[in-house]
């Protein structure tokens, strides 16, 4: 999926990533000024994380299902796997906080964010991967597309 040639799910992924640490950000904040704003800042985030990640995650769904060279390779399918158990996370850190963000966030608001912040590299890293060692969703000058 692409708008003039730029892959959409390239251009999504960088929100889920950039929010997840955002909540980590935030709860390490609360943690250390017990500032509540910041509790607030990660519940916002930790909602934003999720549902940007869930819409990245429907464009790269789209892609497995639809190109063939995709979905015949099986990095494609552990990435997918990858994402979704990241997707369950972020889901979990979010609805954690409504209704009490404060007293969410020590101590399972801050494990979760901890272990949404390793899932999100390990799943970016290797989302990287298909990209730059298998060259899924890379146009190479002279071949057609699969
Ligand atoms: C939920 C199902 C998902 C599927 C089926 C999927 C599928 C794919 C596919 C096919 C690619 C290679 C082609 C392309 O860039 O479009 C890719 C790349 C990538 N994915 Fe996913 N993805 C999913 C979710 C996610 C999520 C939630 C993240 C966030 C961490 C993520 C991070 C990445 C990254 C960083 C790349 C490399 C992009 C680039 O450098 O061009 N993916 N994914």
């Amino acid at each position: 999926m692409a708008i003039a040639g730029h892959p959409l799910h390239a251009m999504l992924v960088a929100f889920p990533i950039a929010l997840t640490m955002c909540v980590l950000g935030a709860d390490l904040i609360y943690w250390w000024t017990a500032d509540v704003f910041w509790t607030r800042v990660a519940g916002w985030a930790a909602f934003g994380a999720f549902l940007m990640g869930v819409i990245a995650g429907v464009t790269g769904t789209v892609e497995l299902l639809i190109v063939p060279a995709i979905r015949n390779r099986s990095a494609s399918w552990t990435h997918f796997i990858l994402a979704v158990m990241l997707l369950s996370i972020l889901a979990a850190n979010w609805l954690l906080r409504i209704g009490d963000p404060e007293g969410a966030v020590l101590p399972w608001g801050l494990l979760l964010s901890l272990v949404a912040a390793g899932m999100t590299g390990i799943t970016g890293w290797h989302g990287g991967k298909l990209v730059f060692d298998y060259q899924i969703g890379v146009r190479i000058p002279g071949k057609s597309r699969p």
